[in-house]
């Protein structure tokens, strides 16, 4: 085979040679797979699990194809699938069947959060980082992340003490990191001082450190089933702001957090990435349900490409700065990754 001369070709535009050519290292998969920089692993993926109080089988959320409220049957063997899969952790959050004011459900050991939590304890060991949403907002009757003070606000500081019991009843239940994800300030520093009190001094705090106030989260309030009549606009972050996310950040490593997570995830790679270079704790991010919805929804219609999405999403997420990523996709891109 003679070489190619492309200045031989007559074509007046020809690239002179020795011109930069970076298409070369795209020419092939084997190449490319060569030079990724980010690579995708099941250990980064941490799946987002529901368990509901009360219900005999599965109900499917139609608004998050393939996911579902758990039984805690269902919810053990689904659990056992991904950590097979190769998946690094279990976050878990319940529904309850009954809800009230001060989110009684969410301490009471038998609440069926705390009753999973020790049932995949038991079952799983240490074989995966379990870990556990600490917010009241799946068991108050209003539906907000806090407790009320006597004109409907949300009181932050009663709100604490009741996180406080949370953490307490979650480490008890035997979860390796609890998941503070209600936005009130301090939140870190109270969880960690009760669980050092409590004798806890190994449960971590994944911290939501940086979560904004966003419409991606509709369709996990059909999940767990949220009450929640209005916005959590005090409390959460606003999508205009930068600077916030960083102040946020820098309280919550103060305060103790082991690792920190922004929220959600594809929106806000701007905001992964200035996280990224100031943290000095792992830093995860959370696709969220809305994320999910919109790619399933578009894949649904022919749109676009549902399996190049899903991928081309979390490698995004990846190399913007997360190590880890919560998602619901995880078994699947776990199982897609071992080549199963
Ligand atoms: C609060 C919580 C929410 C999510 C995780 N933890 C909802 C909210 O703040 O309104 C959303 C997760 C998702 O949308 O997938 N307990």
């Amino acid at each position: 085979m003679s070489p190619r001369h492309s200045a031989a070709s007559g074509n007046p535009w020809a690239l002179p040679a020795g011109s930069a050519r970076p298409r070369r290292l795209r020419t092939t998969p084997a190449m490319r797979r060569l030079v990724a920089e980010t690579r995708l692993n099941p250990a980064d993926l941490v799946l987002p699990m529901f368990v509901k109080e009360g219900i005999d089988a599965p109900v499917p959320l139609q608004s998050m194809p393939g996911v579902e409220q758990h039984t805690l049957d269902s919810l053990v063997k689904a659990a056992r699938e991904a950590v097979d899969a190769g998946v690094g952790g279990l976050m878990i959050f319940g529904v309850p069947a009954q809800r009230d004011e001060t989110g009684s459900g969410a301490t009471d050991p038998d609440g069926i959060l705390n009753i999973a939590l020790r049932r995949l304890r038991d079952e799983l060991g240490d074989d995966t980082v379990l870990m556990s949403d600490l917010c009241l907002d799946e068991f108050t009757s209003h539906g907000h992340c806090g407790v009320l003070d006597s004109q409907g606000r949300v009181d932050n500081d009663a709100t604490l003490q009741r996180y406080a019991e949370m953490a307490i009843a979650h480490a008890e239940a035997g979860v390796h990191l609890v998941g503070p994800s209600g936005m009130m300030d301090g939140q870190v520093g109270v969880i960690r001082r009760a669980l050092d009190e409590a004798g806890h001094t190994d449960v971590g705090i994944l911290a939501y450190a940086v979560k904004y106030a966003s419409a991606a989260y509709g369709p996990f309030r059909e999940a767990v089933e949220s009450a929640l009549d209005g916005d959590r606009r005090t409390y959460q972050q606003d999508s205009a702001n930068r600077t916030d996310a960083l102040r946020e950040l820098r309280l919550d490593l103060a305060e103790g957090a082991d690792l920190v997570m922004v929220k959600p995830a594809l929106p806000y790679l701007d905001i992964l990435r200035d996280v990224r270079e100031v943290s000095d704790v792992p830093v995860a991010a959370y696709q969220v349900s809305g994320e999910m919805a919109m790619i399933e929804a578009a894949g649904a219609n022919g749109w676009i490409d549902r399996d190049a999405m899903v991928l081309e999403s979390l490698t995004s997420i990846k190399r913007a700065g997360a190590q880890i990523i919560l998602t619901y996709y995880a078994t699947e891109v776990a199982r897609h990754l071992q080549g199963a």
